[in-house]
């Protein structure tokens, strides 16, 4: 006999939250394989490389010790150390463990800083494209997303202009991620030193800075850390995690950075929430922080050639634009010259070439930007090049 219930009545909160665009599309994709069509998936946001075999190890020798239990809600202390260590190199600034709360995956420190910052009714600024989850755990939060739109004429990136445009006393947080899912754009000094500027005038504004894509930058982009341009250092809270460094997407650990009453308010949560990240997968992130990193170099270099393959292979699909990603495994490819002259939305667009081109990509409308498809590079040479045929076939060769 099958289960039956009474029908239960959904909270508005969760009766209005639509599910995560990238893994329904994934989703769709994986189904269509599993009818037997050989569908290339462009759609998944993790590296296709195993876990490096120290990480492994180093899980099993912590479960056969004992890794089993409860940690403290914030994390052990030996990984909370060796995050503050790492982070306080790569920012310039003396971070202690209790500056450091680890997470079940960035996208739970997300979650967690929006619960522990935002009052009902606070707003947060949202330059988009930005990564479907942003918006989403501000409104759980009871706060209002606002997102601020940009073009491929200024690769995406928030400018100074729009900010100051944007910024109202209801304005709480901002929320960063350079490089970006889903352009691949990141912050330059200049460019930060311009809305560092804005901000000065606006004492309340905090900045929630997304590193999780920090490692993962191509060779003509550096890095900059926020926390060395004045007026904006003391506003970062950092998130970042293990999953796309070091391909452990699924051991989800994840962190925040920041000051200690804000990091003690999250660990409240989290102590509530989740009690803490999985034991087993602290150890394993221990190793990935402060083992070889030869493996991180290895990925890099892979991800190099691959952007540069999609980059000349996508360039010759007509009516497909894009900027080269400074980091990140993505191809943010802006297809309005395709909408205009054939009619549709991304979304259809995206269902078409799922259908007829057997590609999988998620389009831009739930990135909050649509007339876009984003593709991801983490996939094999072939599956680009495939992918690449097919599109031409379907959409015609560019003629530049
Ligand atoms: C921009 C961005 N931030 C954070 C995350 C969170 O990753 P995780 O929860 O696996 O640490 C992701 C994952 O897709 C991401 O793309």
């Amino acid at each position: 006999m099958t289960a039956s219930w009474k029908t239960f009545q959904l909270s508005e909160r969760a009766a209005n939250l639509p599910a995560s665009a990238t893994l329904a599309l994934a989703a769709k994709a994986g189904a269509l394989r599993a009818e037997g069509k050989p569908v290339v998936n462009m759609t998944v946001g993790e590296p296709d490389f195993a876990t490096p075999q120290n990480i492994v190890d180093a899980a099993f020798r912590a479960v056969a010790e004992g890794a089993t239990r409860y940690t403290p809600t914030a994390g052990t202390p030996a990984l909370r150390q060796a995050v503050a260590d790492l982070c306080s190199k790569c920012h310039g600034i003396n971070l202690e463990p209790e500056n450091v709360v680890v997470t079940p995956g960035g996208k739970f420190a997300l979650f967690s800083a929006c619960q522990a910052l935002l009052n009902p009714g606070d707003e947060v600024l949202i330059p988009a494209p930005y990564w479907v989850s942003y918006p989403r755990a501000v409104e759980l939060a009871g706060g209002v997303a606002r997102a601020i739109p940009t073009s491929i004429g200024q690769h995406y990136l928030l400018t100074a202009k729009e900010l100051e445009a944007n910024l109202t006393h209801k304005v709480k947080l901002l929320i960063l991620n350079s490089p970006s899912n889903p352009t691949g754009a990141g912050y330059g000094r200049k460019g930060l030193e311009k809305l560092a500027e804005v901000l000065a005038a606006h004492p309340q504004v905090r900045v929630l800075w997304d590193d999780i894509y920090r490692r993962l930058v191509y060779d003509h982009f550096e890095y900059v850390s926020p926390a060395t341009v004045s007026d904006l250092a003391e506003r970062c809270l950092f998130l970042d995690g293990v999953s796309k460094t070091y391909a452990m997407t699924g051991w989800r650990i994840g962190w925040a950075i920041g000051p200690k009453e804000v990091i003690a308010a999250m660990t409240r949560i989290q102590g509530h929430a989740t009690s803490n990240a999985a034991a087993v997968s602290q150890a394993a992130a221990l190793e990935a922080l402060t083992g070889p990193q030869d493996s991180v170099d290895h990925m890099l270099l892979e991800f190099t050639r691959r952007r540069s393959l999609i980059m000349k292979l996508f360039g010759g699909i007509r009516g497909v634009r894009f900027v080269p990603p400074d980091g990140a495994f993505y191809l943010f490819c802006d297809v309005s010259a395709i909408l205009d002259e054939q009619g549709g939305t991304d979304e259809e667009l995206a269902d078409r070439i799922l259908h007829e081109a057997l590609v999988a990509a998620v389009p831009g409308t739930p990135f909050g930007a649509p007339g876009h498809l984003r593709f991801s590079f983490a996939t094999s040479d072939e599956n680009i090049e495939e992918a690449a045929r097919r599109l031409k076939k379907m959409l015609g060769t560019a003629s530049h």
